[in-house]
């Protein structure tokens, strides 16, 4: 299917719809996204209808559109609505999936050297806990994680393949369809964190074949901070243990007895932030308008153009290794720490971040970095925008 680009008035017109493209130039998508004002005034609007007609009774109303967003989260994956349970962050969707898994002593789990720290700890801890083992795949030289090595890693005991589409603080991706194919084929659980990709790459959960995905709302798809969801095939849904259980993920069959109730809701509690709900389901509902395909294709053309620029200043050098990349770029200077040009930026209104090696540590250890400056590029930011911050960062540099 041919990919319809953005023309230069659309992208004027995305930016206008979004208050924050006045005030900065927003190179952190990748820590949160700008809402588009729509969401925002979504969240408002909740929350004044909440304080004039009560929290119970303003749910009642949008029963339908909260509802929805279900509906809307599993049209940008390709899943059921019932597979779906929406919840604060990806780490809260991660946790979820990882320890309802019913470990044994000796499990082994497959994991990639980019996993982010909330997985690593999770890992460490089940090893503690349970006893499991944990094989890491490391990147070939090229920075492309080794299918061949991965394959070659599974044994009668591996239980679970967990790895990171993007990492939090590289701009390299894994091959999540073809990781997928093996692990079907050895009957091994698949957990994929999405939380970097969800809103910049497109995801089809059929395609990918996993069985669990965790996500995040702030970053890529531009949702308000606080929310989250978990994907969970309904095959699968059974076989993990409910951490959290109350009256809303189940329902009593006896005083006695109980039953949890068969849809990923199951994963959810009662009392969530309802505005937020709907906050996150208008951000999904805008992203799927533009077209996550047409997305992904400025998202790499933005990319590609400030790495591109980037290599031009002598003193930088850009850290992203790997045949396919995305909208993270990561770089450092030589003699500047990362956080002194995270500031130097900030004074001339560019956000740009700074990945620390706690967030990435196998693979920023191996690499023998202690921190990156991350500037993530979204659709929304424009080709002048990276002009700018480059010649702002070499400024700072002469
Ligand atoms: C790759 C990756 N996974 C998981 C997370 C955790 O997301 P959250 O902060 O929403 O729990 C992050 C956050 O930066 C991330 O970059």
């Amino acid at each position: 299917m041919e990919i319809i680009p953005f023309t230069e008035r659309e992208i004027q017109q995305l930016r206008a719809e979004t208050k924050g493209t006045d005030e900065r130039i927003h190179f952190n998508n990748a820590g949160a996204s700008l809402p588009p004002d729509v969401v925002v005034e979504t969240v408002i609007n909740y929350l004044n209808e909440e304080a004039v007609y009560g929290g119970y009774e303003t749910e009642y109303k949008y029963r339908e559109e909260l509802d929805n967003t279900y509906a809307l989260i599993a049209r940008l994956i390709s899943a059921k609505k019932d597979e779906i349970a929406i919840v604060e962050n990806a780490s809260t969707a991660w946790i979820l999936a990882f320890n309802g898994i019913d470990f044994k002593n000796g499990d082994e789990v497959i994991i990639s050297e980019m996993e982010y720290v909330t997985n690593l700890i999770g890992f460490l801890n089940a090893k503690k806990t349970h006893g499991i083992e944990i094989k890491v795949i490391p990147n070939d030289e090229s920075g492309n994680f080794s299918l061949a090595a991965f394959e070659k890693a599974i044994s009668p005991k591996t239980k679970l393949i967990a790895v990171t589409h993007i990492p939090s603080t590289a701009g390299g991706m894994i091959p999540i369809i073809e990781i997928g194919k093996i692990a079907r084929n050895h009957n091994i659980l698949y957990l994929l964190d999405a939380c970097q990709s969800a809103g910049q790459v497109p995801l089809d959960v059929k395609e990918i074949g996993c069985d669990m995905l965790a996500v995040t709302g702030r970053k890529y798809l531009r949702a308000p901070r606080g929310t989250g969801f978990l994907y969970v095939r309904k095959e699968v849904q059974n076989k993990l243990k409910p951490i959290f259980i109350d009256g809303f993920t189940a329902q009593w069959v006896s005083e006695d007895d109980f039953k949890i109730r068969d849809d990923a809701r199951r994963f959810e509690l009662y009392e969530k932030n309802r505005a937020l709900t709907l906050g996150l389901g208008k951000a999904v509902e805008y992203a799927l308008n533009i077209g996550i395909d047409r997305i992904w294709q400025r998202v790499q053309h933005l990319a590609a153009l400030m790495r591109r620029q980037l290599a031009e200043i002598n003193e930088v050098a850009i850290h992203d290794i790997g045949e396919q990349k995305c909208g993270i770029v990561t770089f450092s200077v030589t003699d500047i720490d990362s956080t002194v040009i995270k500031n130097k930026l900030a004074e001339k209104q560019i956000n740009v971040s700074v990945g620390k090696a706690i967030s990435t540590l196998i693979y920023m250890n191996k690499n023998h970095l202690s921190s990156v400056v991350r500037a993530s590029v979204h659709y929304y930011n424009t080709e002048e925008e990276i002009i700018v911050m480059c010649s702002a960062l070499a400024a700072i540099l002469n």
